[in-house]
């Protein structure tokens, strides 16, 4: 297989020094967003962000740096934060919106491993990643841990392509070598099979980024039922051996955990089975985690582990709903995942709106049990005539109103969240001295009249931009409001332009 041809510089070549002006947001804690308004990042020529200044131009001669600038929109845009997605299947894209009415267990058999299988061709594995890299791309995901398939040549093209196309990646090559469990067209031969070819891949990435600035290869049981106790047992050793990351599934699906305790009887619980096998680390992330015990949660926090929200696949393959806000409280490590072709979109943007809506759904689902179980009747009287009056309640003291997100803690989860959970936060995830430049520059629609009086003079900001963008200002938002239509209305229409270490990797 040839390599691809990048149409960019190669990924190690040094940059021009850059100086980004225009408006950065991000959301360094959760909950709250960071609003730097005409504001200056210098970047230095390995994409390593060299000073921060706020409400300040043309610091940057001072600095030392060119100073070549990206065009300036005004209140238009803004260049904001680097978006992980940390639980994405590349091989599963050509799947996507095929699910059916199937569930987890049945839609593996159906929809997933057949395709996955087709993966032993190189061409098509080519094929298909390059689009889902320029795709993810296009939507700002700055960041992807990779499932592959059990193929290692179409594993080692992913990290490639990735490698070229810049795009800052977790490579894993998917094992599953369970005898029964798993169909005979698609199966690893044994354990020691699955954890050579591992081995391969891991060699492959090394070669192509010895440092593992851009791709990492990440250790990939797929998930407990896939895997007999020896593969997991080794791939646990495999991850320490190299130091490194591991993904995997977790409690997504009710059958699928009933399916864990039979075969692993002597396991305590699902967690039980990674923890036992060295699958619980610092460095794992925990794709979907929907239906963990409350010790379950606590053995996770114990061993410093991350979940992967994958809201999206959660709700159309109807697995359940996720507890999110059970994690945020306990300190675990939450970002989000797009899980393709589980869920139906390769957009993070996507993924953060249903984190928004599924968060809602459940506040109401255990608001209306909290009826059902009879708290009305406990109440006092003063509060339910209170209610009765229609006078509004303070929202936090609402037990089920908490579990709803907030616009910008999905933003978080999004970023610094995901960023976490992949350990890439000493790098990525905000605009901070130190860390590479990843950031997307979003463009909103600009329908406010301007400066134009009502009977139409003088107004310029009117049909300045494309009649298509699906996020429409009227000159009244503020940022947070800015930001919530765009993470309500957004999509790849609003990536005016995508950086990844500093590196320009697209442009719309
Ligand atoms: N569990 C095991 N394999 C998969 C997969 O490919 N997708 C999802 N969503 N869950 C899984
Ligand atoms: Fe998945």
């Amino acid at each position: 297989m040839s390599p691809p041809s990048p149409s960019h510089p190669h990924p190690n070549s040094r940059f021009k020094k850059t100086i980004y002006t225009g408006t950065f947001i991000s959301t360094p804690t959760l909950g709250a967003l960071e609003v730097l308004e005409n504001a200056t990042v210098g970047v230095d020529e390995g994409g390593v962000i060299r000073f921060v200044e706020r409400d300040v131009r043309g610091l940057g001669g001072e600095k030392g740096l060119d100073s070549r600038k990206h065009e300036e929109k005004g209140l238009k845009e803004a260049v904001t934060f680097s978006n992980p997605d940390t639980h994405i299947h590349a091989s599963q894209y050509p799947n996507t919106g095929l699910f059916g009415n199937s569930t987890l267990l049945d839609w593996l058999q159906k929809y997933t491993f057949p395709l996955e299988a087709s993966f032993s061709s190189l061409s098509r594995a080519q094929h298909v990643y390059t689009r889902v890299i320029t795709r993810t791309l296009a939507h700002g995901t700055t960041t992807a841990s990779y499932y592959a398939t059990l193929h290692t040549p179409a594993t080692n093209l992913l990290s490639t392509l990735c490698f070229h196309h810049g795009q800052r990646a977790k490579i894993g090559r998917v094992c599953m070598d369970h005898p029964t469990f798993n169909m005979s067209y698609y199966r690893d031969e044994s354990a020691e099979a699955a954890v050579s070819a591992t081995q391969a891949t891991i060699a492959h990435c090394n070669s192509i980024d010895p440092e593992r600035g851009l791709v990492e290869p990440i250790i990939t049981p797929r998930f407990a039922p896939s895997c007999t106790s020896a593969l997991l047992h080794q791939l646990g050793a495999l991850a320490k051996e190299y130091d490194l990351p591991i993904q995997t599934h977790i409690a997504e699906n009710p059958d699928e955990v009933k399916l864990v305790g039979e075969l692993f009887p002597d396991c305590t619980s699902y967690t039980d089975v990674y923890a036992r096998h060295g699958l619980l680390t610092p460095r794992t992330v925990l794709g979907h985690a929907i239906w963990l015990s409350a010790e379950e949660k606590e053995v996770v926090k114990a061993h410093g582990a991350g979940v992967s929200h994958c809201p999206v696949s959660n709700s159309y393959i109807s697995s359940g709903l996720c507890p999110v806000r059970s994690y945020l409280d306990l300190g675990i490590k939450v970002g989000l995942g797009t899980d393709v072709s589980g869920g139906w979109s390769g957009s993070m943007l996507v993924a953060a709106r249903e984190a928004l809506g599924v968060s809602r759904v459940l506040a109401s689902v255990e608001g209306n049990k909290a009826k059902d179980a009879g708290e009305e009747a406990e109440k006092p009287k003063e509060e339910v005539e209170k209610e009765m009056k229609l006078e509004t309640t303070d929202e936090d003291k609402n037990e089920s109103n908490r579990l709803k997100l907030s616009v910008e803690e999905a933003l978080y989860l999004a970023t610094v969240g995901g960023a976490k959970c992949l350990n890439l936060e000493s790098k990525i995830g905000t605009f901070e001295v130190g860390k590479e430049f990843d950031a997307q520059m979003i463009v909103c629609g600009d329908f406010s009249l301007g400066d134009e009086d009502e009977l139409g003079h003088g107004g310029k900001g009117k049909f300045e931009v494309r009649d298509d963008n699906p996020v429409e200002l009227w000159g009244q938002e503020s940022w947070q409001e800015r930001m919530a239509k765009w993470v309500f209305c957004g999509d790849d229409r609003n990536v005016e332009a995508v950086w990844v270490r500093g590196r320009k990797v697209h442009e719309r």
